[in-house]
């Protein structure tokens, strides 16, 4: 058997997965994320709802989520279907001391914050390795729409945000509205709520990868074991 000190990131994705499951109770409409960290939650979540009567709805940050919700026998619902959502659990890609992310990594971060806006409760789910002082060097994913996006990157460039097209192969990686993912290399972010307004106000930009004052508990992976903040 694996001991707690050998566990690779993997393993510590899988505890958190795991250790999220709890957070649901029946009776909760919830909000399931994006990526490999909440893939193991969906696994879990699974396996629960075979062993026990846990009746709730849901609905997916992504259209991957939704077929991997789905290959488990978890039944989806379309956002505007269901009423509020109670409770969201999603992964990050950086979460600072204040709590303040990144999302994104993915691609699916349009989605993902306006589910995030919409549910009562938000919790994250990562491994020690998102854990930062301050939020940046992953990089600022932005979705943009097509129309004008070489003439938005050009601006984006200019305001010195380091942009780079997010590919996907030899294209430019598709979000599931159909839009592009320009990534900011922008290194730690001095005044993230300042950089989010600008790029909120700029027109082309759907959405942005900062996730400010947007959780409510974030379950962290440790290789000690699990650890629930704020
Ligand atoms: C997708 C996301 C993901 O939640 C984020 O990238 C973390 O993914 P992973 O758990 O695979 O590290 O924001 O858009």
């Amino acid at each position: 058997m694996k001991g707690i000190i050998e566990m690779n990131q993997n393993d510590l994705k899988a505890l958190v997965g795991q250790a999220a499951v709890d957070q649901i109770e029946s009776g909760m409409v919830v909000g399931l994320g994006s990526g490999s960290t909440v893939a193991y939650l969906i696994k879990a979540l699974g396996k629960r709802m075979q062993e026990e009567p846990l009746q709730i709805e849901t609905v997916t940050t992504s259209r991957q989520t939704m077929q991997l919700a789905q290959a488990v026998g978890i039944d989806c619902r379309q956002i505007d279907e269901v009423r509020q959502i109670d409770l969201t659990i999603d992964g990050a890609d950086e979460v600072d001391a204040d709590f303040q992310g990144i999302k994104g990594g993915g691609g699916a971060l349009l989605w993902e914050k306006i589910v995030n806006q919409s549910s009562t409760r938000n919790v994250w789910i990562i491994d020690e390795s998102k854990l930062v002082d301050r939020i940046g060097r992953f990089g600022v994913p932005v979705e943009v729409i097509p129309f004008g996006s070489q003439k938005l990157f050009q601006i984006l460039a200019d305001r010195g945000y380091h942009p780079q097209w997010r590919m996907q192969g030899d294209q430019l990686f598709k979000t599931d509205e159909g839009n592009q993912i320009i990534d900011l290399k922008t290194g730690v972010i001095a005044h993230p709520h300042a950089l989010a307004r600008d790029l909120a106000s700029t027109a082309g930009i759907v959405e942005h990868g900062l996730f400010l004052d947007a959780v409510d508990l974030v379950i962290v992976g440790r290789s000690s074991g699990v650890e629930l903040m704020k």
